[in-house]
């Protein structure tokens, strides 16, 4: 299993289209430090953050997986590597195929990490499918929660229940305890 500081240099190299290191290091020391049990991502681009959520939950000792979503299928980082059994790649869009994997009743406290579109409505849409499932404690994390004016991630509502915002990145969300900033 890779190390912190080895999968920190591998995020310097991989700076397209993926968390910064500050916003990646959140994304898993909230994994770590909620004990989270299943990841489920919307947008897995090359799979960079489901390795390290991977390693988290393989840290976590966790029950549960990693299922990350993508309308594109790729070569992905993490085919060879040792936490590959931890990471199921589901092909198609998050919000139509979410619903299969709650079905199967996947072991809480998840953590719903929203990368996909920038768009608001997408964001909303993303949400919506698993608003109904979320037991408190859950955690939903979004990349871009970006700004009203540009029409990017999350706003008024669903952005005042945020427990954490930076300015146009990471929005954290934890269902039942945060309370509207
Ligand atoms: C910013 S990248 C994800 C980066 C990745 N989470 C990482 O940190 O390495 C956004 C991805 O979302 C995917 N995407 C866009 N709409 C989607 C949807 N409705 N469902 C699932 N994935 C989607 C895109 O194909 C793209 O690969």
């Amino acid at each position: 299993m890779m190390s912190v500081a080895e999968l920190l240099e591998m995020q310097k190299q991989h700076t397209k289209k993926t968390p910064t290191p500050a916003e990646i290091l959140l994304f898993y020391s909230t994994i770590r430090t909620g004990r989270v049990q299943t990841v489920l991502e919307c947008g897995t681009y090359f799979g960079l953050s489901a390795i390290w959520a991977a390693t988290a939950l393989e840290e976590n000792k966790a029950e549960g997986k990693v299922y990350t979503f993508d309308g594109l299928e790729r070569d992905f980082l993490f085919e060879g590597m040792d936490i590959e059994d931890r990471i199921v790649f589901i092909h198609g869009p998050f919000e139509e195929r979410v619903g299969e994997i709650i079905t199967l009743n996947p072991p809480h406290p998840w953590l719903v990490f929203i990368d996909g579109a920038w768009r608001y409505d997408a964001n909303k849409g993303y949400f919506d499918a698993v608003a109904p499932y979320l037991e408190i404690g859950d955690y939903v994390m979004w990349h871009d929660t970006g700004t009203t004016t540009r029409g990017r991630g999350l706003h008024s509502k669903e952005q005042g229940a945020m427990s954490f915002r930076a300015v146009n990145g990471v929005g954290l969300y934890q269902h039942g305890i945060s309370k509207p900033q």
